[in-house]
């Protein structure tokens, strides 16, 4: 019988890379992608695997805890990789119990029903949970996040993910449920949805549009590139130890403001733009609430452990991520047409 792996959120930015690259890579196992296909989810991300023979779409709700045994009851999957959830930072400061709601009661459904239907033989069993550096809260000018860094999170986005990283080690203490954690730095390429900071720039540029940057563009982050993440998943889906938690990161920091200028400059060149002219459009708005000023990661456990090596730069990925956005000018109108709009206009709101 074909091994079954359960991934949820399979049609949001992450997933649908990582479906791709199980679905490619091991056409030994039956991948099942379940999601609720909220306006992150959308099936266009995954329409060149459709004819694929082991892969399999269900639309279900993971805070519906009915729904995820029906999908364990049918499907017997003996690995599990969650990656759905509400992601966006913003969207949690306005409405943070739909993150409460996906992120922590989703979690602990899945958690309920994979011990449930695993409990009577955890052998060959594997619950891998993605989660975020964001659970660690915030650094300063120095200093990097360590799987051992004391959690912290400032927004509810990140509170409903460390909620969630708790339950799957109390899930694993408490009932030896076989769980891996990997928390993972700002992730950025093709298929993102463009409320998150580069492709939202891209967009604007792209239709000379203000883009905003909060406060003094001063806040940090450390990039990797999405598929370099889907190879990490991978590393330690397959080779990772029950009950560690490795950090993912791709040693690419830079601050919002700088980001955002290689972003303008790359965007002048493949538009055939005047030199400086996306630079223009930079305007610097009121802070996000709560906003924290650096995250960075010490890679060195996977790296050390499952020899992980991300294969793309800010650079190299910032180039491959802006041509896919330009060559799919049509997925990018259509993810911001409708709810994307209203959105757009509430939150920027008094920033134009
Ligand atoms: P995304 O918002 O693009 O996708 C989330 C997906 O989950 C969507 O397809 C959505 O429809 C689905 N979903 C939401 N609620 C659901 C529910 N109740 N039932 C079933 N499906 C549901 O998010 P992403 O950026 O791809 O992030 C994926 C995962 O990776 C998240 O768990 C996130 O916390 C984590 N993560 C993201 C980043 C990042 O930079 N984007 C970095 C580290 C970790
Ligand atoms: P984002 O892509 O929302 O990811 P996260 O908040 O999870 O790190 O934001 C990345 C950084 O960019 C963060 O410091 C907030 C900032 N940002 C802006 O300056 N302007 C924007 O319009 C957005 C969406 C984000």
């Amino acid at each position: 019988m074909m091994k079954t792996i359960l991934i949820t959120g399979g049609a949001g930015f992450i997933g649908s890379h990582v479906v791709r690259h199980f679905v490619k890579k091991y056409p030994q196992y039956r991948i099942v992608n379940v999601d609720v296909l909220t306006y992150a989810g959308n099936l266009e991300n995954l329409k060149d695997l459709e004819h694929e023979s082991n892969y399999y779409f269900i639309k279900g709700d993971i805070s519906k805890i009915q729904e995820v045994e029906n999908i364990f009851s049918y499907y017997k999957p003996t690995g599990v990789i969650h990656l759905a959830a509400e992601s966006h930072v913003d969207r949690s400061i306005t409405n943070p119990l739909a993150f409460v709601q996906t992120n922590v009661i989703g979690t602990v459904n899945l958690l309920q029903t994979a011990l449930k239907y695993w409990q009577d033989d955890l052998q060959n069993k594997l619950f891998h949970h993605v989660s975020t550096d964001e659970v660690y809260g915030s650094l300063g000018e120095t200093g990097l996040f360590k799987e051992t860094t004391c959690y912290d999170p400032h927004s509810p986005y990140s509170a409903s993910k460390a909620s969630s990283d708790h339950f799957v080690r109390a899930y694993s203490d408490t009932y030896a449920l076989p769980v891996v954690i990997t928390n993972c730095s700002n992730n950025y390429g093709p298929n993102q949805f463009p409320e998150k900071l580069i492709p939202l720039c891209i967009n604007n540029i792209l239709h000379g549009i203000e883009i905003p940057i909060y406060g003094k563009g001063e806040n940090s982050r450390d990039w990797l590139y999405v598929t370099d993440h889907a190879e990490a998943i991978d590393l330690v889906f397959h080779q990772g130890k029950f009950g560690e938690t490795y950090n993912i990161g791709g040693n690419q920091e830079s601050t919002n403001l700088n980001l955002v200028e290689m972003i303008c400059d790359l965007m002048d060149q493949e538009l055939d733009r005047d030199k400086n002219s996306s630079k223009k459009l930079i305007r610097f708005v009121k802070d996000r609430p709560g906003h924290d000023f650096r995250y960075a990661i010490d890679a060195n456990k996977i790296k050390n452990e499952l020899g992980f090596k991300p294969t793309y730069n800010l650079k190299s990925g910032l180039e491959a991520t802006i041509k896919w956005y330009l060559q799919n000018k049509n997925w990018l109108d259509k993810v911001t047409s409708g709810e994307y709009k209203e959105y757009y206009k509430k939150h920027y709101q008094g920033e134009k």
